[in-house]
Protein backbone atom coordinates (compact mmCIF):
# COMPACT_ATOMS: atom_id res chain seq x y z
CA UNK A 1 0.00 0.00 0.00
CA UNK A 2 0.62 3.57 -0.61
CA UNK A 3 2.32 5.96 2.26
CA UNK A 4 -1.13 7.87 0.80
CA UNK A 5 -3.34 5.05 1.18
CA UNK A 6 -1.36 4.38 4.95
CA UNK A 7 -1.42 7.62 6.03
CA UNK A 8 -4.90 9.31 4.53
CA UNK A 9 -7.69 10.16 7.44
CA UNK A 10 -4.90 9.21 10.40
CA UNK A 11 -4.71 11.37 13.20
CA UNK A 12 -1.34 12.04 15.05
CA UNK A 13 -0.54 13.84 18.34
CA UNK A 14 2.62 15.25 17.57
CA UNK A 15 4.51 16.35 20.66
CA UNK A 16 7.48 19.24 20.13
CA UNK A 17 10.33 19.19 22.72
CA UNK A 18 13.15 21.35 23.07
CA UNK A 19 15.72 21.24 20.36
CA UNK A 20 17.09 22.88 17.80
CA UNK A 21 15.42 20.49 15.63
CA UNK A 22 12.32 21.81 16.14
CA UNK A 23 12.11 23.85 13.16
CA UNK A 24 12.01 20.52 11.01
CA UNK A 25 8.73 19.09 12.79
CA UNK A 26 7.41 22.25 10.90
CA UNK A 27 8.19 20.73 7.88
CA UNK A 28 6.90 17.35 9.14
CA UNK A 29 3.43 18.55 10.08
CA UNK A 30 3.28 19.87 6.61
CA UNK A 31 4.24 16.26 4.67
CA UNK A 32 2.04 15.00 7.02
CA UNK A 33 -0.73 16.90 5.82
CA UNK A 34 -0.02 16.80 2.60
CA UNK A 35 -0.78 13.15 2.93
CA UNK A 36 -4.40 13.72 4.41
CA UNK A 37 -3.37 13.20 8.00
CA UNK A 38 -4.87 15.09 10.70
CA UNK A 39 -1.59 16.78 12.75
CA UNK A 40 -2.82 17.62 16.26
CA UNK A 41 0.13 19.33 18.32
CA UNK A 42 1.91 19.75 21.89
CA UNK A 43 4.20 22.29 22.75
CA UNK A 44 6.45 21.87 25.41
CA UNK A 45 7.56 25.36 27.26
CA UNK A 46 11.34 24.28 25.64
CA UNK A 47 9.60 23.71 22.19
CA UNK A 48 8.56 27.26 21.82
CA UNK A 49 11.45 28.90 22.56
CA UNK A 50 12.20 27.47 18.97
CA UNK A 51 9.03 27.66 17.18
CA UNK A 52 5.76 29.63 18.31
CA UNK A 53 2.39 28.70 18.77
CA UNK A 54 1.42 30.42 15.92
CA UNK A 55 3.46 28.57 12.99
CA UNK A 56 2.48 25.39 14.63
CA UNK A 57 -0.80 26.48 14.55
CA UNK A 58 -0.77 27.73 11.27
CA UNK A 59 0.78 24.73 9.64
CA UNK A 60 -1.59 21.97 11.52
CA UNK A 61 -4.63 23.91 11.03
CA UNK A 62 -5.37 22.99 14.76
CA UNK A 63 -5.25 24.49 17.98
CA UNK A 64 -2.06 24.02 19.87
CA UNK A 65 -1.74 23.00 23.11
CA UNK A 66 0.51 24.27 25.34
CA UNK A 67 -0.91 24.20 29.14
CA UNK A 68 -1.67 21.56 31.13
CA UNK A 69 -3.53 24.21 32.97
CA UNK A 70 -5.35 25.62 30.93
CA UNK A 71 -9.01 25.26 32.00
CA UNK A 72 -10.50 26.00 28.33
CA UNK A 73 -8.36 23.14 26.98
CA UNK A 74 -9.24 20.68 29.80
CA UNK A 75 -12.93 21.98 29.40
CA UNK A 76 -12.91 21.83 25.61
CA UNK A 77 -10.31 18.65 25.60
CA UNK A 78 -8.33 17.44 28.31
CA UNK A 79 -5.26 16.02 28.35
CA UNK A 80 -6.67 12.23 28.48
CA UNK A 81 -8.75 12.69 25.60
CA UNK A 82 -5.84 14.37 23.70
CA UNK A 83 -4.00 11.38 24.28
CA UNK A 84 -6.58 8.71 23.23
CA UNK A 85 -8.15 10.50 20.22
CA UNK A 86 -5.00 9.74 18.04
CA UNK A 87 -3.97 6.70 16.24
CA UNK A 88 -0.23 7.09 16.60
CA UNK A 89 1.49 9.46 19.42
CA UNK A 90 4.96 10.98 17.45
CA UNK A 91 7.70 13.02 19.78
CA UNK A 92 10.18 14.82 17.33
CA UNK A 93 11.82 16.42 18.28
CA UNK A 94 12.04 13.98 21.31
CA UNK A 95 14.67 15.91 23.71
CA UNK A 96 17.13 14.10 26.36
CA UNK A 97 14.91 15.48 29.08
CA UNK A 98 11.71 14.53 27.62
CA UNK A 99 12.71 11.00 27.06
CA UNK A 100 14.14 10.20 30.58
CA UNK A 101 10.90 11.45 31.58
CA UNK A 102 9.01 9.53 29.68
CA UNK A 103 11.32 6.62 31.11
CA UNK A 104 10.61 7.52 34.67
CA UNK A 105 7.07 7.99 34.04
CA UNK A 106 6.96 11.97 34.99
CA UNK A 107 4.02 13.59 34.19
CA UNK A 108 4.93 17.22 35.22
CA UNK A 109 3.57 18.93 31.71
CA UNK A 110 1.15 18.20 29.18
CA UNK A 111 3.41 16.47 27.06
CA UNK A 112 4.64 14.18 29.77
CA UNK A 113 0.87 13.53 30.72
CA UNK A 114 -0.30 13.40 27.22
CA UNK A 115 2.39 10.71 26.67
CA UNK A 116 1.74 8.78 30.56
CA UNK A 117 -2.38 8.86 29.73
CA UNK A 118 -2.29 7.28 25.91
CA UNK A 119 -3.32 4.00 25.67
CA UNK A 120 -1.76 4.79 21.76
CA UNK A 121 1.57 3.69 20.20
CA UNK A 122 4.51 6.21 20.51
CA UNK A 123 7.12 7.39 17.80
CA UNK A 124 10.29 9.39 19.01
CA UNK A 125 12.75 10.67 17.06
CA UNK A 126 15.24 11.88 19.34
CA UNK A 127 17.36 14.79 18.77
CA UNK A 128 20.36 16.11 21.36
CA UNK A 129 23.95 16.65 21.71
CA UNK A 130 26.25 13.50 20.52
CA UNK A 131 27.37 13.75 24.01
CA UNK A 132 23.90 12.98 25.81
CA UNK A 133 23.26 10.92 22.96
CA UNK A 134 26.01 8.39 24.11
CA UNK A 135 25.71 8.98 27.59
CA UNK A 136 24.81 5.74 30.00
CA UNK A 137 21.50 7.66 31.12
CA UNK A 138 20.02 8.44 27.92
CA UNK A 139 20.93 4.69 26.85
CA UNK A 140 19.28 3.44 29.66
CA UNK A 141 16.41 5.90 29.29
CA UNK A 142 16.33 4.63 25.48
CA UNK A 143 16.55 0.81 26.36
CA UNK A 144 13.78 0.83 29.00
CA UNK A 145 11.40 2.77 26.43
CA UNK A 146 12.03 0.74 23.39
CA UNK A 147 11.37 -2.47 25.90
CA UNK A 148 8.03 -1.08 26.47
CA UNK A 149 7.43 -1.20 22.95
CA UNK A 150 7.99 2.59 22.18
CA UNK A 151 9.44 2.99 18.54
CA UNK A 152 12.21 5.01 17.56
CA UNK A 153 13.48 6.84 14.55
CA UNK A 154 16.62 8.41 14.42
CA UNK A 155 18.87 10.23 15.53
CA UNK A 156 20.99 10.56 12.45
CA UNK A 157 24.79 11.04 12.54
CA UNK A 158 26.61 14.40 11.29
CA UNK A 159 26.98 17.88 11.87
CA UNK A 160 25.88 19.08 14.85
CA UNK A 161 23.76 22.69 15.67
CA UNK A 162 25.98 22.70 18.99
CA UNK A 163 29.49 22.27 16.40
CA UNK A 164 30.17 18.61 17.36
CA UNK A 165 30.35 15.56 14.90
CA UNK A 166 28.27 12.77 15.63
CA UNK A 167 24.71 11.10 16.76
CA UNK A 168 21.99 12.94 17.40
CA UNK A 169 20.42 14.97 15.21
CA UNK A 170 16.95 14.35 14.59
CA UNK A 171 15.88 11.97 11.28
CA UNK A 172 14.75 14.26 8.06
CA UNK A 173 11.01 14.78 8.25
CA UNK A 174 10.40 12.38 5.24
CA UNK A 175 12.37 9.45 7.37
CA UNK A 176 9.88 10.17 10.20
CA UNK A 177 6.91 10.09 7.85
CA UNK A 178 8.44 6.58 6.41
CA UNK A 179 8.37 5.31 10.08
CA UNK A 180 4.76 6.71 10.51
CA UNK A 181 3.89 4.52 7.15
CA UNK A 182 5.99 1.84 8.37
CA UNK A 183 3.89 1.49 11.63
CA UNK A 184 0.57 2.10 10.15
CA UNK A 185 1.49 -0.92 7.55
CA UNK A 186 2.21 -3.14 10.08
CA UNK A 187 -1.03 -2.34 12.12
CA UNK A 188 -3.09 -2.70 8.28
CA UNK A 189 -4.90 -5.80 8.27
CA UNK A 190 -3.82 -8.70 6.04
CA UNK A 191 -4.81 -7.90 2.30
CA UNK A 192 -4.67 -10.92 0.58
CA UNK A 193 -7.37 -10.90 -1.80
CA UNK A 194 -5.38 -6.99 -3.51
CA UNK A 195 -4.99 -6.95 -7.06
CA UNK A 196 -8.37 -9.25 -7.45
CA UNK A 197 -11.83 -8.29 -8.82
CA UNK A 198 -14.65 -9.24 -7.00
CA UNK A 199 -18.17 -9.19 -8.23
CA UNK A 200 -21.50 -10.06 -5.56
CA UNK A 201 -24.92 -9.52 -6.37
CA UNK A 202 -27.18 -8.71 -3.31
CA UNK A 203 -30.65 -7.90 -2.28
CA UNK A 204 -34.27 -8.35 -3.98
CA UNK A 205 -35.24 -7.70 -7.65
CA UNK A 206 -38.56 -5.97 -8.47
CA UNK A 207 -40.37 -7.29 -11.31
CA UNK A 208 -43.06 -4.86 -12.33
CA UNK A 209 -46.83 -5.79 -13.66
CA UNK A 210 -47.64 -2.90 -14.97
CA UNK A 211 -46.07 0.58 -14.13
CA UNK A 212 -46.69 1.25 -10.85
CA UNK A 213 -46.90 -2.86 -9.40
CA UNK A 214 -43.93 -5.89 -9.04
CA UNK A 215 -43.43 -8.66 -7.33
CA UNK A 216 -40.34 -8.96 -4.83
CA UNK A 217 -39.56 -10.95 -2.31
CA UNK A 218 -38.10 -10.39 0.96
CA UNK A 219 -34.56 -10.20 1.23
CA UNK A 220 -33.07 -7.32 2.53
CA UNK A 221 -29.95 -7.39 0.79
CA UNK A 222 -27.60 -7.58 4.25
CA UNK A 223 -26.03 -10.72 3.54
CA UNK A 224 -24.87 -9.93 -0.25
CA UNK A 225 -23.66 -5.94 1.43
CA UNK A 226 -21.60 -8.20 4.36
CA UNK A 227 -20.35 -10.02 1.71
CA UNK A 228 -18.98 -7.18 -0.39
CA UNK A 229 -17.89 -5.01 2.50
CA UNK A 230 -15.58 -8.41 3.45
CA UNK A 231 -13.99 -8.94 0.39
CA UNK A 232 -13.47 -5.04 0.47
CA UNK A 233 -11.66 -5.46 3.79
CA UNK A 234 -9.43 -8.25 2.76
CA UNK A 235 -8.65 -5.93 -0.37
CA UNK A 236 -10.40 -6.57 -3.14
CA UNK A 237 -11.63 -4.42 -5.55
CA UNK A 238 -15.14 -4.74 -5.23
CA UNK A 239 -18.33 -4.56 -7.88
CA UNK A 240 -21.61 -5.26 -5.59
CA UNK A 241 -24.81 -5.10 -8.12
CA UNK A 242 -27.45 -4.57 -5.70
CA UNK A 243 -31.30 -5.00 -6.10
CA UNK A 244 -33.59 -2.28 -4.19
CA UNK A 245 -32.70 -2.92 -0.61
CA UNK A 246 -32.52 0.03 2.22
CA UNK A 247 -28.61 -1.02 2.89
CA UNK A 248 -25.89 1.85 2.89
CA UNK A 249 -23.25 1.24 0.45
CA UNK A 250 -20.78 -1.01 1.53
CA UNK A 251 -17.03 0.66 2.20
CA UNK A 252 -14.60 -0.19 -0.16
CA UNK A 253 -17.35 -1.34 -3.12
CA UNK A 254 -18.36 -0.02 -6.58
CA UNK A 255 -22.17 0.07 -6.19
CA UNK A 256 -24.55 -0.77 -9.31
CA UNK A 257 -28.29 -0.02 -8.27
CA UNK A 258 -30.82 -1.97 -10.42
CA UNK A 259 -34.34 -3.25 -10.46
CA UNK A 260 -35.27 -6.64 -12.17
CA UNK A 261 -33.37 -9.52 -12.82
CA UNK A 262 -32.51 -8.87 -16.69
CA UNK A 263 -31.42 -5.35 -15.37
CA UNK A 264 -28.93 -7.09 -12.43
CA UNK A 265 -27.83 -10.18 -15.23
CA UNK A 266 -26.70 -6.82 -17.91
CA UNK A 267 -24.99 -4.69 -15.00
CA UNK A 268 -23.24 -8.14 -13.86
CA UNK A 269 -21.86 -9.32 -17.35
CA UNK A 270 -21.19 -5.21 -18.06
CA UNK A 271 -18.78 -5.55 -14.69
CA UNK A 272 -16.39 -8.50 -16.11
CA UNK A 273 -13.92 -9.65 -15.92
CA UNK A 274 -13.91 -10.61 -12.17
CA UNK A 275 -11.84 -13.15 -10.19
CA UNK A 276 -14.96 -14.39 -8.11
CA UNK A 277 -18.36 -14.00 -8.18
CA UNK A 278 -20.80 -14.42 -5.43
CA UNK A 279 -24.20 -14.41 -6.08
CA UNK A 280 -26.40 -13.77 -2.64
CA UNK A 281 -28.91 -11.48 -4.74
CA UNK A 282 -32.72 -13.09 -4.00
CA UNK A 283 -33.08 -12.91 -8.21
CA UNK A 284 -37.20 -13.28 -9.67
CA UNK A 285 -37.22 -16.49 -11.60
CA UNK A 286 -40.29 -15.22 -13.22
CA UNK A 287 -41.29 -11.97 -14.42
CA UNK A 288 -44.76 -10.66 -16.24
CA UNK A 289 -44.73 -9.70 -19.33
CA UNK A 290 -45.95 -6.11 -18.01
CA UNK A 291 -48.62 -3.80 -19.11
CA UNK A 292 -47.80 -0.70 -20.71
CA UNK A 293 -50.32 0.89 -18.44
CA UNK A 294 -52.15 0.69 -15.10
CA UNK A 295 -54.38 -2.58 -15.05
CA UNK A 296 -57.68 -2.06 -14.41
CA UNK A 297 -60.30 -3.32 -11.87
CA UNK A 298 -63.02 -3.32 -14.84
CA UNK A 299 -65.59 -5.69 -13.36
CA UNK A 300 -64.14 -8.56 -15.75
CA UNK A 301 -62.12 -10.58 -12.76
CA UNK A 302 -58.32 -10.68 -12.09
CA UNK A 303 -56.27 -10.24 -14.99
CA UNK A 304 -54.72 -12.65 -16.49
CA UNK A 305 -51.09 -12.41 -15.72
CA UNK A 306 -48.44 -14.21 -17.93
CA UNK A 307 -44.97 -15.27 -16.52
CA UNK A 308 -41.71 -15.24 -18.42
CA UNK A 309 -38.75 -17.20 -17.18
CA UNK A 310 -35.93 -14.90 -16.22
CA UNK A 311 -32.40 -14.84 -16.96
CA UNK A 312 -30.33 -17.17 -14.89
CA UNK A 313 -27.49 -14.87 -13.51
CA UNK A 314 -25.43 -17.76 -11.47
CA UNK A 315 -25.71 -20.22 -14.27
CA UNK A 316 -24.53 -17.65 -16.94
CA UNK A 317 -21.48 -16.44 -14.71
CA UNK A 318 -20.49 -19.88 -14.35
CA UNK A 319 -20.73 -21.28 -17.99
CA UNK A 320 -17.27 -22.03 -19.39
CA UNK A 321 -15.38 -19.57 -20.76
CA UNK A 322 -12.81 -17.18 -20.95
CA UNK A 323 -14.82 -14.56 -19.00
CA UNK A 324 -15.60 -16.95 -16.10
CA UNK A 325 -14.39 -15.79 -13.10
CA UNK A 326 -12.05 -18.38 -11.77
CA UNK A 327 -14.65 -19.00 -8.83
CA UNK A 328 -18.61 -18.97 -8.53
CA UNK A 329 -20.77 -18.58 -5.45
CA UNK A 330 -23.75 -19.06 -5.11
CA UNK A 331 -26.36 -18.97 -2.53
CA UNK A 332 -28.91 -21.86 -2.14
CA UNK A 333 -32.13 -20.40 -0.06
CA UNK A 334 -34.15 -23.83 0.62
CA UNK A 335 -36.88 -24.85 2.85
CA UNK A 336 -36.38 -28.31 2.89
CA UNK A 337 -33.86 -31.37 2.50
CA UNK A 338 -31.35 -28.41 2.63
CA UNK A 339 -27.72 -29.82 1.56
CA UNK A 340 -29.96 -32.53 -1.25
CA UNK A 341 -31.31 -29.38 -2.86
CA UNK A 342 -28.33 -27.38 -2.81
CA UNK A 343 -26.10 -29.68 -4.10
CA UNK A 344 -28.10 -30.53 -6.89
CA UNK A 345 -28.56 -26.75 -7.62
CA UNK A 346 -24.32 -26.53 -7.59
CA UNK A 347 -24.38 -28.62 -10.50
CA UNK A 348 -27.14 -28.14 -12.30
CA UNK A 349 -25.63 -24.52 -12.56
CA UNK A 350 -22.03 -25.14 -12.34
CA UNK A 351 -21.22 -22.48 -10.07
CA UNK A 352 -17.78 -23.92 -8.16
CA UNK A 353 -19.22 -23.87 -4.51
CA UNK A 354 -22.53 -23.40 -2.93
CA UNK A 355 -24.02 -21.81 0.57
CA UNK A 356 -26.88 -23.25 1.51
CA UNK A 357 -29.40 -21.49 4.17
CA UNK A 358 -32.57 -22.72 5.53
CA UNK A 359 -34.90 -19.94 4.90
CA UNK A 360 -38.18 -21.57 5.96
CA UNK A 361 -40.73 -19.84 7.89
CA UNK A 362 -39.43 -19.22 11.25
CA UNK A 363 -35.59 -19.18 10.44
CA UNK A 364 -35.37 -15.15 10.24
CA UNK A 365 -33.08 -15.72 7.74
CA UNK A 366 -34.76 -13.30 4.88
CA UNK A 367 -34.28 -9.72 6.48
CA UNK A 368 -32.79 -11.13 9.68
CA UNK A 369 -29.47 -10.28 11.00
CA UNK A 370 -28.21 -14.03 11.32
CA UNK A 371 -27.55 -16.95 9.11
CA UNK A 372 -26.43 -20.64 9.12
CA UNK A 373 -24.87 -21.73 6.26
CA UNK A 374 -23.83 -24.95 5.10
CA UNK A 375 -20.91 -24.83 2.31
CA UNK A 376 -20.66 -27.44 -0.36
CA UNK A 377 -18.06 -27.62 -2.38
CA UNK A 378 -16.47 -30.05 -5.14
CA UNK A 379 -19.61 -30.62 -6.62
CA UNK A 380 -21.62 -30.97 -3.14
CA UNK A 381 -19.56 -33.80 -2.13
CA UNK A 382 -17.54 -31.98 0.69
CA UNK A 383 -20.01 -29.76 3.18
CA UNK A 384 -19.11 -27.47 5.90
CA UNK A 385 -22.06 -26.15 8.50
CA UNK A 386 -21.02 -23.30 9.70
CA UNK A 387 -22.63 -22.49 13.49
CA UNK A 388 -25.46 -19.52 13.11
CA UNK A 389 -24.02 -16.33 13.27
CA UNK A 390 -24.00 -12.52 12.26
CA UNK A 391 -24.30 -11.70 8.66
CA UNK A 392 -21.43 -9.97 8.60
CA UNK A 393 -19.50 -12.50 10.66
CA UNK A 394 -20.88 -15.58 7.93
CA UNK A 395 -19.59 -12.84 5.40
CA UNK A 396 -16.10 -12.47 7.01
CA UNK A 397 -15.77 -16.25 6.60
CA UNK A 398 -16.48 -16.67 3.51
CA UNK A 399 -14.24 -14.01 2.08
CA UNK A 400 -11.44 -15.60 4.28
CA UNK A 401 -12.48 -19.16 2.38
CA UNK A 402 -12.11 -17.05 -0.56
CA UNK A 403 -8.97 -15.72 0.00
CA UNK A 404 -7.50 -19.04 0.57
CA UNK A 405 -8.80 -20.33 -2.20
CA UNK A 406 -6.40 -17.84 -4.13
CA UNK A 407 -3.52 -18.12 -2.07
CA UNK A 408 -2.83 -21.54 -1.19
O1 LIG B 1 -30.89 -10.42 1.67
P1 LIG B 1 -31.03 -11.01 3.07
O2 LIG B 1 -32.29 -10.57 3.76
O3 LIG B 1 -29.80 -10.77 3.90
O4 LIG B 1 -31.17 -12.58 2.92
C1 LIG B 1 -30.10 -13.33 2.46
C2 LIG B 1 -30.56 -14.40 1.44
C3 LIG B 1 -31.45 -15.40 2.12
C4 LIG B 1 -31.31 -13.72 0.27
C5 LIG B 1 -29.25 -15.05 0.90
O5 LIG B 1 -28.55 -15.64 1.96
C6 LIG B 1 -29.54 -16.09 -0.15
O6 LIG B 1 -29.83 -17.25 0.13
N1 LIG B 1 -29.49 -15.70 -1.45
C7 LIG B 1 -29.92 -16.51 -2.57
C8 LIG B 1 -31.41 -16.43 -2.69
C9 LIG B 1 -31.96 -17.22 -3.87
O7 LIG B 1 -32.49 -16.64 -4.74
O8 LIG B 1 -31.70 -18.48 -3.79
P2 LIG B 1 -32.12 -19.57 -4.96
O9 LIG B 1 -31.91 -20.87 -4.31
O10 LIG B 1 -33.45 -19.25 -5.51
O11 LIG B 1 -31.03 -19.34 -6.07
C10 LIG B 1 -29.79 -20.03 -6.10
C11 LIG B 1 -28.72 -19.13 -6.65
O12 LIG B 1 -29.03 -18.75 -7.98
C12 LIG B 1 -28.50 -17.88 -5.89
O13 LIG B 1 -27.11 -17.64 -5.85
C13 LIG B 1 -29.19 -16.82 -6.73
O14 LIG B 1 -28.55 -15.53 -6.62
C14 LIG B 1 -29.01 -17.38 -8.11
N2 LIG B 1 -30.04 -16.99 -9.07
C15 LIG B 1 -31.33 -17.40 -8.92
C16 LIG B 1 -32.27 -17.10 -9.88
C17 LIG B 1 -31.89 -16.35 -10.99
N3 LIG B 1 -32.75 -16.01 -11.93
N4 LIG B 1 -30.61 -15.95 -11.12
C18 LIG B 1 -29.70 -16.27 -10.19
O15 LIG B 1 -28.53 -15.87 -10.32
Amino acid sequence: MSDLALLDGKRILLIISGGIAAYKSLELIRRLKERGCRVRCVLTAGGSKFVTPLSVSALSEEKVFTDLWSLTDEAEMGHIRLSREADLVVVAPASADILAKMAAGLADDLATTALLATDKAVLVAPAMNVMMWVHPATRANVTTLEARGVRRVGPDSGDMACGEVGAGRMSEPMAIVAAIAAFFAEQAPPRPLAGLHALVTSGPTHEPIDPVRYIANRSSGKQGHAVAAALARLGARVTLVSGPTHEPDPAGAAVLRVETAREMLAACEAALPADVAVCAAAVADWRFEAAGQKLKKEGGGPPRLVLAENPDILATLSRPGPVRPRLVVGFAAETERVLEHAGAKLRRKGCDWILANDVSPGSGVFGGDSNAVHLLTRDGNDVESWPRAGKDEVAARLAERIALHFTT
